[in-house]
């Protein structure tokens, strides 16, 4: 599927899309429930739940952080543009979904690499003013950052939130996250936000824990070519000194939860890690 009057170098893109071998952003989709993915992708999350029963609580996890995040930045601190990389299928509770449930006027640009997730999400979006989507791959962030489409929405000039949700995880050591968080970091204006979710190997301290993600880490490895588990120090880095908010870089189920009743310390607790920072 093109666009007409998409730049001529998304216009090759869909002839990349690959339905026989599963994909992040749809298994991803399929871990939360949606219907937008394929047989490989569903197949991949039956061989998954065998290694890790619990995955799709990571997922759903996952989501919760991200809407906590995004009313906090809009309700409370009140960011009126947001820059969301890595925004994956548009199922239920996205984004551009959450923050115009708060205000409407708030700007959102999404951008994914995969041309799936442009594709839908751009027909989606076609009536939308306030909101885009960009085919941009965070490993070349300059290239973000100078798209026009990007442009068009986010003034850099003044704060904006920045989420990285999930998704430095799937840049592999060679990529060097910390080198691309640095650099979008570097971009943004004084009272801008960081919000970061990522994959989170549990501490010595839990030594069956850590053999078994490994295992998961090399399913994911393997069959998807992304998923990297990393340690506390590594993700604290990704927010550099801006300064984090309470309660810190801690398992998504504790940041900030709306009911403050028992949490289980199960694998997921310990598996994904989340955070906000605030560039003073
Ligand atoms: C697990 S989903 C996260 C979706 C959403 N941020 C959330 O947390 O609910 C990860 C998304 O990152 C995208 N992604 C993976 N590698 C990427 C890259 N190098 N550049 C841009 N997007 C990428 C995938 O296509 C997928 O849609």
């Amino acid at each position: 599927m093109t666009t007409e009057g998409d730049p001529p170098d998304r216009r090759s893109t869909f002839a990349d899309i690959d339905v026989s071998r599963p994909n992040v952003a749809r298994v991803y989709d399929a871990f939360l429930g949606g219907k937008n993915n394929f047989a490989a992708d569903r197949e991949f999350v039956e061989k998954a739940l065998q290694v890790a029963p619990k995955a799709p609580l990571a997922a759903l996890a996952n989501r919760a952080f991200l809407r906590r995040v995004v009313r906090h930045l809009v309700g409370e601190a009140g960011i009126t543009q947001l820059l969301d990389i890595g925004s994956g299928l548009p199922t239920q509770g996205n984004v551009s979904e959450v923050a115009h449930e708060i205000n409407e006027a708030v700007r959102v640009v999404h951008v994914d690499n995969d041309p799936v997730v442009y594709s839908h999400s751009k027909a989606l979006l076609a009536d939308a003013r306030t909101t885009d989507i960009v085919l941009g791959d965070v490993r070349r962030p300059a290239e973000i950052l100078a798209d026009p489409a990007v442009r068009a929405l986010i003034d850099f000039g003044r704060p904006a939130g920045l989420l990285l949700i999930a998704i430095l995880h799937h840049i592999d050591d060679h990529d060097n996250p910390g080198r691309i968080a640095a650099e979008l970091r570097d971009a943004m204006a004084p009272g801008s936000y960081l919000a970061i979710s990522s994959f989170h190997m549990p501490g010595p301290e839990f030594p069956e824990l850590r053999a078994a993600t490994i295992e998961g880490e090399k399913l994911l490895m393997g069959t998807l070519g992304s998923g990297r588990w990393r340690e506390y120090g590594e993700i604290l880095s990704w927010f550099g000194d801006w300064e984090l908010l309470e309660p810190g870089l801690v398992s998504l189920m504790e940041w900030r939860p709306p009911v403050r009743g028992r949490i289980r310390r199960d694998e997921i607790y310990h598996s994904f890690y989340g955070g906000v920072a605030r560039k003073t």
